[in-house]
């Protein structure tokens, strides 16, 4: 029986249209169907509407009782460091009492220890990882989730982190240019190696490349060969950007025609007006700015200007331990002034659409992937208003109860 109906629901939301990336008024054009049931079949959508206007079956349909919860798309994590080994627990004790993430990261610590870790786990036990972690994520409702490689940094580590990701079911970016690994002498060196060596294999597994450009880090030149080099062999990009200096990520960005820049914590005015006028996404990632006490990224300048945004976790063991969308749509809300509907937008259609996955995902919508939050909640809008609350009740991916 390939046929799943979940009927009763008090409330069923999607996003109208198949337009993406949303922006503008866009964003908020949620449409709530009440009394509502939505129809899977065949791993994907099938039908969706209100109760009363739902067809009678020939064939043998399994029914889940909807009464009391909210069905919402499937989320979308579009920004995730998944694959990693051991923890930066005592790291964290480190910054609670004082010390900076910046100045742990240059004294060789910070993602370089997870880089050794890393290093030294082995493919099975990353493979576990990541499918641990995904694990973690889809309690919260996370149906499809990006995670990059970047702690391996040497050819063997980041083939076998890409591969991890791939096989373990989320969509594989290749993060070869995350930090410099100290066997080589400086940033030009390692891209040498980093694209003669790794980019050819990397680019059968990966779906993007992304580079974190910051000082400490690489720099808009590196940030800019890198970038166009994996374009070259075949893969979208991406951007860490702005997230404690605007050295000319967004310009870089925008130039290259990235899919994304992700973080933004420090762009200015001028930047976010040029985001706006442009059609890449600015990717926002809120859990990362609490964890790391930083300023939050100015989402409501971004947004007002036109901008298309999404939301992620970030999730990785140093900047943001956290797993959880539902909370990442809270901190949407409270700190970054978004309505619960471009909240809901921004980790649906437009984290999608960082994906190249748009036209499958993030919509309850005839022809989508049957891919449902169920929500213990009598209104969508306790996705961002439970504040770490426990309101995943159950998901469905590609038709199946999960
Ligand atoms: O997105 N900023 C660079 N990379 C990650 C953090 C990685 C880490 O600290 O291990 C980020 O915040
Ligand atoms: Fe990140």
């Amino acid at each position: 029986m390939t046929q799943l109906l979940v009927r009763d629901l008090a409330q069923l939301v999607t996003f109208p249209g198949a337009e993406a990336p949303l922006r503008g008024d866009a964003l908020r054009e949620v449409e709530v169907i009440e009394d509502a049931y939505v129809l899977c079949k065949d791993g994907r959508i099938a039908a969706a509407g209100r109760m009363h206007e739902l067809p009678s079956f020939a064939e043998e349909v399994e029914e889940l009782d909807g009464r009391g919860k909210v069905a919402v798309p499937g989320l979308v994590d579009c920004h995730t460091h998944a694959c990693f080994a051991g923890d930066r627990v005592d790291e964290f004790a480190l910054r609670a009492g004082g010390a900076g993430y910046e100045e742990i990261h240059a004294a060789g610590g910070g993602i370089l220890s997870t880089v050794r870790a890393t290093r030294e786990a082995g493919e099975q036990a990353l493979r576990e990882a990541v499918r641990r972690h995904l694990g973690w994520m889809r309690r919260w409702g996370t149906t499809t989730a990006e995670a990059k490689s970047g702690y391996g940094l040497d050819r063997e580590t980041e083939l076998a982190s890409l591969r991890a990701i791939k096989e373990e079911g989320a969509v594989p970016t290749w993060l070869g240019a995350h930090a410099v690994p100290p066997e080589f002498a400086d940033a030009g060196a390692y891209l040498d190696f980093a694209l003669a060596e790794v980019l050819p294999e990397a680019a059968r597994f990966a779906e993007a490349a992304d580079v974190f450009l910051e000082r400490g880090a690489f720099d808009a030149g590196q940030a800019r060969r890198y970038l166009q080099t994996c374009r070259d062999a075949g893969l979208a990009l991406r951007l860490h950007g702005d997230q404690f200096t605007e050295a000319g990520a967004i310009p870089l960005a925008i130039e290259l025609r990235a899919r994304s820049i992700d973080h933004l914590e420090a762009t200015s005015e001028d930047g976010a007006r040029a985001l706006a006028a442009s059609d890449v996404v600015g990717v926002l990632l809120p859990a990362s700015a609490l964890f790391l006490g930083r300023p939050m990224p100015p989402a409501r300048a971004l947004i007002d200007a036109g901008a298309a945004v999404a939301l992620a976790t970030d999730f990785n063991p140093g900047s943001s331990f956290c797993e959880s969308l539902p909370l990442v749509c809270s901190l949407a809300a409270t700190q970054l002034r978004m309505s619960p509907a471009e909240a809901l937008a921004a980790c649906t259609v437009n984290a999608a659409r960082v994906l190249g996955r748009a036209d499958r995902i993030g919509r309850l919508a005839p022809g989508y992937a049957a891919d449902v939050v169920l929500l213990e909640a009598p209104d969508w809008r306790y996705l961002a208003y439970h504040l770490g609350g426990d309101i995943v009740a159950g998901t469905i991916v590609g038709g199946r109860r999960d």
